[in-house]
């Protein structure tokens, strides 16, 4: 691990790599018959792109997607993406993260996201989270917590961030919900049930990128292969 509790650098070669073969190991698990929830980001569209190749080779598979950039995706590689409406449970759901601790709590939605993510994985029997070592630390808390507000809310939860001692900086563009996202820093990250329930509780705050429960297993790859972490 570096000094900031990070694993070391990998080249931006090796992170691709490390990307991939976290996702080929989680795809592995899909069985025929299965109902997969599809992550969002780079490492899920790896995911995507080795589920494409399954189903092309005969695994008989439906998908819900967590954003429109990974419906499009999976639709454009001939996957069958149905509405998450229509479906009562999930098989297994595979996203990527953007850090994530020894107990498997992580920080999500740098690719704004998390809402749908979230409830997917809530939605899904076992939840596989896909990582290159690069994401791995030993506590959470340098990265911002994404927030998604109504716009209606914007003020009013600025301000409720504010005197949960956070400062909040309003990100470019909108959610696929049509919401703004805010990305929530904090000088310390020590009580992250506490914040979870905080944040959860401030009205117009629909979601954030706290992931303290959803992740059942931890797939990293990195320069010596896959290591797969399960929840206690
Ligand atoms: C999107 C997410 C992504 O899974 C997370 O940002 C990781 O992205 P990447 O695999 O591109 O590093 O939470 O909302």
């Amino acid at each position: 691990m570096s000094r900031d509790g990070g694993a070391l650098a990998l080249s931006p070669e090796d992170i691709v790599a490390a990307k991939a073969s976290a996702a080929a190991s989680a795809v592995a698990l899909i069985e025929p018959g299965m109902l997969v929830g599809l992550g969002t980001g780079s490492t899920a569209a790896l995911a995507i792109e080795a589920l494409a190749q399954r189903a092309a080779a005969g695994l008989n598979i439906r998908c819900v997607a967590t954003s429109l950039a990974s419906d499009a995706l999976a639709r454009q590689r001939g996957l069958d993406v149905i509405a998450f409406d229509d479906v009562a449970a999930v098989d297994l759901a595979i996203d990527g993260a953007d850090k994530v601790d020894p107990q498997l709590r992580a920080i999500k939605g740098a690719g704004g996201a998390f809402l749908r993510e979230k409830i997917v994985a809530r939605a899904a029997a076992r939840m596989i989270c896909i990582v290159d070592s690069t994401k791995r630390v030993a506590a959470l808390g340098k990265r911002p917590v994404p927030v998604e507000v109504l716009p209606f809310a914007r003020s009013f939860v600025g301000r409720a961030i504010a005197q949960l001692g956070g400062s909040a900086v309003l990100r470019d563009g909108m959610s696929d919900q049509g919401n703004i996202i805010l990305d929530c820093q904090w000088q310390v990250l020590s009580d992250l049930a506490g914040l979870d329930r905080q944040l959860s509780d401030v009205p117009g705050l629909v979601g954030h990128g706290l992931f303290l429960s959803e992740i059942d297993e931890l797939h990293v790859g990195g320069s010596s292969g896959v290591e797969i972490v399960k929840r206690a």
